[in-house]
């Protein structure tokens, strides 16, 4: 065996990563230890270090594991250690020297390793350790127009033992996993992976998103043509041009109460006045929105009238109609959300679109909850001159959506397990949306629901009125189960204290716990 490398520069803190001299033992298994050791009871680390390789299973994508490995014995050991050779790691992992290169580059790009070409591979110093200050931003940019959250309460992560029922997106088990992973690598093989897309989408795509909601068009009614359709990275962009289009800043935009956050959101962005319209079970009352119109001469409206987030609530066909009628009337237009088309539960979402030819409903139907959150693609149907302005402010925005994830999606939906995948998927959420009712029902008889939602992702519980919400969602996360107070989903002051609960996270079969934590959780807040 030759001698252990030794480091070259030395001193407290190396500016950058320690670089060696001298003669490097080949096939060490024991990484040097220049400056301080590793955090570790163990004062060996290379026995450590051999033992996390040795229980490494190898079944999975090994560069991912062999990098994970890697990553952990490197934030442990000293600057300047000294990573095994790769004939060392390949022996050790039993893998090929192109997965063990994979892996080096993995951690290289990430900026904790250095080569030194014949000599070896090192764990890097770290270069800053003064703290950064960026308050002169805060002078540069002055106050913001509209305080937007960071980051909304769905689109937080929780820890993987958490019960999570505060998601916006449907868990992996609910969805077409093998259809994506063989479109993915079918888009990955095609010319869309080399190939700039039309602006308004590939045309396979938008003929496909027209003959969806042709299919519900009734005789008499023309339906949408392809041209009508613009593609869309995910249906939130489209709310923010839709919103500037349509409506422009300052202007007013009638807005279900609650309604989604992120359509709020995306209002502010736009700098347009939300001006809220009560909305219940049953969708909003018309004559409510006939006094909206007329009070602020609005002339958009935007409505989710098939399993609305949050209330799960679905328009009759009678509401959907009378609702059409004062919009006509007003010269008004209809921004309908159709996000959770294919969520039906108890029933199927019947598009208001379907019986407008006039111009009047611009139509949001999204693939990213039910084809895949990766695969953001989405489509806005609005006809005239409203969809040349959306397309303008889309093409401002972003000019076109990727043709690789364009022809993904088209892909997965119209191959025919897609359709056995969708019944599927109507099972599941059916039985989900019940144990989560019945779990409430048993541990948190406070809670109120107003209705059984005939579809879509969540519920929408009252709580009682004294309810602080912000404190009982730290209580529950304290506990490990992540809920989402409603105040999010209303656009001014919330009629009341509610949650929302998504039925479609990880493991329903801790939906029980969840419940009886939020239920102890209330308890207790009410005993205070
Ligand atoms: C009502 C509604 N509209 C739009 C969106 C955004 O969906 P996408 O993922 O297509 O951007 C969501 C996501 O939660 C939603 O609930």
């Amino acid at each position: 065996m030759t001698a252990r490398a030794e480091p070259m520069n030395t001193g407290e803190r190396p500016p950058t990563a320690t670089r060696v001299k001298g003669t490097v033992n080949e096939n060490a298994a024991t990484p040097s230890s220049p400056h301080q050791r590793p955090v570790r009871d163990d004062d060996n680390v290379a026995a450590a270090f051999w033992v996390t390789l040795l229980c490494t299973d190898m079944s999975d994508d090994s560069t991912a594991r062999i990098t994970a490995d890697l990553r952990t014995w490197i934030a442990q050991a000293p600057p300047g250690a000294q990573l095994p050779s790769n004939r060392a790691l390949m022996a050790e992992y039993q893998a090929s020297p192109v997965t063990i290169q994979k892996a080096m580059r993995a951690l290289g790009a990430l900026g904790i390793i250095e080569s030194c070409p014949g000599v070896g591979t090192f764990v890097r110093a770290l270069r800053t350790a003064r703290p950064l200050d960026y308050g002169w931003q805060t002078g540069a940019l002055r106050s913001p127009h509209s305080r937007i959250p960071t980051l909304a309460t769905p689109l937080r992560s929780s820890s993987p033992d958490a019960i999570g029922l505060h998601a916006g997106y449907p868990d992996r088990e609910l969805l077409p996993e093998q259809l994506v992973r063989a479109a993915l690598a079918r888009a990955a093989r095609s010319d869309a992976a080399l190939s700039q897309s039309p602006a308004a989408g590939q045309p396979e795509l938008q003929a496909w998103f027209a003959n969806e909601l042709a299919e519900a068009t009734p005789a008499g009614v023309t339906p949408p043509a392809p041209r009508d359709v613009v593609v869309l990275p995910g249906s939130q962009s489209g709310l923010s041009s839709i919103f500037r289009a349509l409506a422009g800043s300052g202007q007013p935009l009638l807005i279900e109460s609650p309604s989604y956050w992120g359509a709020i959101l995306a209002a502010a962005q736009a700098g347009v006045q939300v001006v809220p319209v009560p909305s219940g079970p049953s969708g909003p009352a018309p004559d409510e929105l006939v006094r909206a119109f007329e009070e602020t001469g609005a002339r958009v409206f935007y409505a989710q009238p098939n399993y609305a987030n949050p209330t799960g609530a679905q328009w009759s066909p009678e509401r959907a109609e009378q609702v059409l009628d004062v919009v006509r009337a007003h010269g008004a237009f209809l921004v309908e959300d159709d996000w959770a088309h294919d969520f039906g539960i108890d029933t199927t979402a019947q598009p208001v679109a379907a019986h407008d030819d006039a111009g009047h409903v611009v139509y949001l139907r999204s693939l990213t909850k039910s084809v895949s959150p990766s695969v953001r693609v989405a489509a806005v149907i609005a006809r005239g001159p409203a969809r040349d302005r959306i397309l303008a402010d889309r093409g401002a925005e972003s000019m076109y959506v990727s043709g690789l994830l364009q022809a993904a999606a088209l892909d997965v939906v119209t191959q025919p397990r897609w359709r056995t995948h969708l019944r599927n998927l109507r099972q599941q959420l059916r039985a989900r949306r019940d144990l989560l009712i019945d779990s409430l029902a048993e541990h948190v008889p406070h809670a109120h629901l107003d209705h059984v939602p005939r579809g879509g992702l969540n519920l929408w519980a009252r709580l009682p009125d004294a309810t602080n919400l912000d404190q009982l969602a730290r209580d529950c996360e304290a506990e490990g189960v992540m809920i989402a107070p409603g105040t999010e989903w209303f656009p001014a002051e919330p009629s009341g204290p509610f949650i929302r609960l998504n039925y479609s996270g990880p493991n329903p079969d801790r939906f029980p716990d969840g419940a009886r934590v939020i239920g102890r959780a209330l308890a207790r807040y009410a005993d205070r």
